[in-house]
């Protein structure tokens, strides 16, 4: 019997395997559009095939929800498999051997492991604290105003973070390495031009803020001394997007598997934490950020239906509205409740007990109802344009995909405005058939000279030693930091390996660019001149920054001293002269 085809290197698994072969036998048959597969993406709830497969380059990326890598992050993420297991997968579906001892992939699960197990420790220091220090007087007085005891201080891990710079240094007594972790947490904070860290979070009251499973994530934070602002939150890790994660989802196990008839989506804390207390833990909150299609993803694992309570407040009702497009985008049916006299549903619920809220629960309706109403008191109050309302109008029931609905909805609206359909329409065109297009809005060429540069440079290694440093020595980028630094270390490598070896976040910024469809001359020629005029367009834009930096110093002149103006003029004529060099 021959023996299994032997690899000693990924770089060679990953050119001879076909990533399509696997997504077909482990998710969905394939389609092929042009050069490419299309299909539903496996991560996050798609409705329209937005997954790109390029078996010739081994690579997918979604162009809905960004995720994007070749075969081994696509079994890390699809069976939720460690880097090793990945590999053995990889060996059994393809009946091959994989003898490499030293995977170099990073699996970043001890390192969550970790951070999670911190954060627990924290929340419950901060807990402990605030049922048992003698200072927590003020901190329980809001929490009562709220309507909160200890029963729920306990049950929700809440808790307080003393008036203290050095609580937490203390606690962990000063060892650099917890305070390295702290610091990534953001529960701590480096001095400036110091090896000294100082605590993030003080005289709050903390609410930890958890995943689906229960795992906290982060933390927010409510001053009690009026000091702004009023919340803060621990900063983002790799553990802790607050475009992805919701307050009060941990919550959902406790309806123990049972589908819940809706979500209830409100804007506060406390919000949340009332409503589990009357029982409801069909309950999250966005914390202070708009809804993302993120958060819809995560939210429509449980239910089609969302019925949205924020604060009665203008703010809470812009806020309500604009959360219609990323819920619509994913068909839910979308509702609101209102609360009368600027109230929010803590307070409700606080004042009026569970069964007027039920009643008002009851009496929720359609969001698009809800939104042609307010739009109409706009136009009557001439604060808005009938043009602009039907151009917001438009762009949110774009997103409805049932026709039927949709035709509902533009009737509502032309009653309410008295006008045709024909009137409308000619104002409008609006399509016969919701477009399917705008998934793929962002599946377009890249312009920006850096993309394009880095993506020949990601394409093509034997150009990369010539110009990877010239055409990335002034970038300021923020998106492309991480991979700078990642081709910078691995010179050499060619894409898939370094997809391989990078997290997912940089991972779904590499196959977004080498999944982009501008047409880049294959000719080596006609590629390297194209990758020369970028760079040449990268320089003059940031010779540009540096004259705006340079002449916003100059316009406030009383505050520099004349031999500093000198400096800066002569600066600015290199500049200057520089940039005219560069343009001939
Ligand atoms: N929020 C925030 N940052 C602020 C204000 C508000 O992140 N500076 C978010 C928080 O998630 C907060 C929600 O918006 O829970 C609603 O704000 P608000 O109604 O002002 O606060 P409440 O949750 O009602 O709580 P409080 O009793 O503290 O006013
Ligand atoms: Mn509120």
């Amino acid at each position: 019997m021959p023996s299994n085809p032997e690899y000693d290197s990924l770089e060679d698994v990953l050119k001879k395997v076909s990533l399509a072969k696997y997504i077909e036998h482990n998710w969905q048959p394939l389609k092929k559009i042009g050069s490419e597969y299309k299909i539903l993406c496996p991560f996050h709830d798609d409705k329209n095939p937005s997954l790109s497969v390029n078996d010739e380059k081994g690579l997918y990326y979604c162009y809905s929800c960004k995720a994007g890598g070749n075969l081994i992050t696509f079994i890390k993420e699809f069976k939720n498999y460690s880097s090793q297991e990945a590999i053995k997968e990889i060996e059994n579906f393809f009946n091959i051997k994989i003898s490499i001892t030293n995977y170099n992939i990073p699996d970043d699960s001890n390192k969550k492991n970790k951070l999670f197990s911190v954060n627990t420790l924290i929340a419950e220091l901060y807990n402990k604290f605030l049922l048992t220090n003698k200072s927590r007087a003020k901190a329980v007085s809001y929490l009562k105003s709220r309507g909160f005891d200890d029963e729920d201080i306990k049950e929700n891990m809440i808790g307080f973070a003393p008036d203290s710079w050095n609580f937490l240094s203390a606690f962990v007594k000063n060892k650099t390495e917890k305070l390295d972790i702290l610091d990534e947490l953001g529960l701590v904070k480096k001095k400036e031009n110091s090896n000294n860290f100082f605590d993030f979070f003080r005289n709050r009251i903390i609410f930890p803020i958890k995943n689906r499973q229960g795992t906290i994530v982060g933390f927010a934070g409510r001053s009690i001394d009026n000091s702004n602002p009023k919340y803060l939150n621990s900063k983002e890790s790799i553990i802790f997007s607050k475009r992805k994660v919701l307050f009060g989802i941990d919550k959902f196990n406790k309806l123990k598997g049972k589908k819940p008839k809706f979500v209830l989506l409100v804007e506060g804390y406390t919000d949340v934490l009332m409503l589990n207390k009357i029982g409801f833990y069909n309950t999250v909150a966005s914390m202070g950020t708009s809804l993302t299609l993120e958060h819809s993803n995560e939210i429509k694992k449980f239910s089609d239906k969302i019925i949205i309570n924020f604060d009665s407040d203008k703010a809470g009702v812009d806020a309500a509205f604009k959360s219609i497009e990323p819920l619509f985008e994913n068909n839910f049916d979308v509702y609101k409740l209102d609360l009368p006299n600027g109230q929010d549903p803590c307070e409700y619920i606080q004042k009026n007990g569970k069964d007027a809220f039920l009643n008002l629960l009851n009496a929720s309706v359609s969001i698009i109802d809800s939104f042609i109403d307010y739009s109409k008191q706009q136009y009557l109050d001439k604060e808005k344009s009938l043009n602009s309302i039907i151009s917001d109008f438009t762009t949110k029931i774009s997103l409805v995909r049932d026709v039927f609905n949709r035709d509902l909805m533009i009737n509502k609206f032309i009653t309410a405005f008295s006008l045709s359909k024909n009137e409308l329409e000619n104002k409008i065109k609006i399509q016969e058939n919701p477009p399917t297009s705008r998934r793929f809005d962002e599946e377009k060429n890249i312009n920006d000279p850096i993309d394009i540069a880095l993506k020949i440079l990601l394409e093509t290694v034997e150009l990369r030693s010539k110009y990877f440093l010239e055409c990335v020595k002034d970038n300021s980028d923020e998106r492309y930091e991480k991979i700078i630094r990642l081709l910078e270390d691995n010179i050499n490598m060619d894409p898939s390996n370094l997809i391989t070896i990078s997290n997912s976040e940089e991972s779904n910024i590499i196959s977004n660019l080498l999944f982009a469809k501008t047409a880049i001359d294959s000719d080596p020629i006609k590629k390297e001149k194209t990758l020369q005029d970028c760079i040449k367009k990268i320089k003059i834009e940031s010779l540009k920054e540096k004259k705006r930096r340079i002449n916003m110093k100059l316009n406030h002149q009383s505050e520099i001293a004349s031999d500093e103006e000198h400096k800066l003029l002569m600066l600015l004529q290199n500049i200057i002269e520089e940039e005219k060099n560069l343009k001939n």
